[in-house]
């Protein structure tokens, strides 16, 4: 299927590894000019560099903390004009009200919750002026499915989901469309990092994490969710907005 975002650009946050940087493998592969966004200015380049060699697409990035709200103008004078946004850059630490301690929260926030917000408050102002464009925001099933035990998690993607519907339910007269993907559990850094500290403390030993993980369900690829962002930022879904696609090989549905 041809999704013709071939010349498209696409800003894609949290794309030195993980979700995002599948997500930004998949629209390259589709043709799309990238700019890509994280911390880690040594990872960014050669991601940049091997993405621009693998897809003959232009890819430029940024490296800049997100969770530092200063960040989103500098990002914007950048990249003042991209077709796509993919808000993918969050780090919700796990844990229970009683173990989640304010600044953690309040850090953790500033980053998943504000910084997607301030990205959306940007770039949507900037796409209804074009009258063109699509926000798709990486949230997560836990604010689906909320669980104690990832309290700040369940919260912050909670929000953002209500976000998401509420500014993509009147968009499209713009000619802009707002989406949301709930992932589950997705194999990256984050999540192996999560489970080495269940594995910690309930197991006794950080490598035995792979016991933890559910066998007749286990967890999906990242690039089950770049698939998903690369027909969402398509004309293919040019009447979907104000919604969420959980993709969670159907963990909320159990
Ligand atoms: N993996 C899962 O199971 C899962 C499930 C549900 C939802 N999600 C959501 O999906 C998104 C991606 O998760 P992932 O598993 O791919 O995580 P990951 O592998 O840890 O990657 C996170 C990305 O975000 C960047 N990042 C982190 N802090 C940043 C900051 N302050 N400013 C700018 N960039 C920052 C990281 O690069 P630097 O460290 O270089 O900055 C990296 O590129 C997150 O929002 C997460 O909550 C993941």
């Amino acid at each position: 299927m041809d999704l013709g975002l071939n010349g498209r650009l696409a800003l894609v946050t949290g794309a030195s590894k993980g979700i995002g940087l599948a997500c930004a493998e998949r629209l390259a592969e589709e043709g799309c000019r990238l700019h890509l966004v994280a911390r880690s200015a040594d990872r960014l380049k050669a991601e940049s560099e091997r993405l621009a060699r693998q897809s003959g697409s232009n890819v430029s990035y940024s490296s800049l903390d997100l969770g530092d709200a200063s960040s989103d103008s500098t990002l914007f004078k950048v990249v003042p004009d991209p077709d796509i946004v993919v808000n993918n850059a969050g780090a919700i630490p796990s844990g229970d009200l009683d173990n989640v301690d304010e600044a953690s929260w309040r850090h953790a926030w500033d980053l998943k919750v504000f910084g997607y917000l301030n990205l959306c408050r940007i770039y949507l102002d900037a796409m209804r002026k074009r009258r063109r464009g699509v926000l798709i925001n990486v949230i997560g099933a836990g604010g689906e499915r909320p669980r104690p035990s990832y309290i700040a998690g369940a919260g912050g993607n909670a929000a953002l989901m209500a976000v998401t519907r509420a500014l993509g339910s009147n968009s499209l007269k713009d000619g802009v469309r707002v989406v949301g993907i709930n992932p589950g559990a997705i194999v990256t850094e984050r999540l192996t990092t999560m489970m080495k500290q269940r594995a910690s403390q309930e197991l006794g030993d950080p490598e035995r994490w792979r016991e933890l993980l559910d066998a007749d369900h286990p967890p999906g690829r990242p690039e089950h969710i770049a698939d998903m962002v690369a027909f969402l930022a398509s004309d293919r879904s040019a009447n979907t907005t104000g919604t969420i696609i959980t993709i969670d090989g159907g963990s909320c549905a159990r």
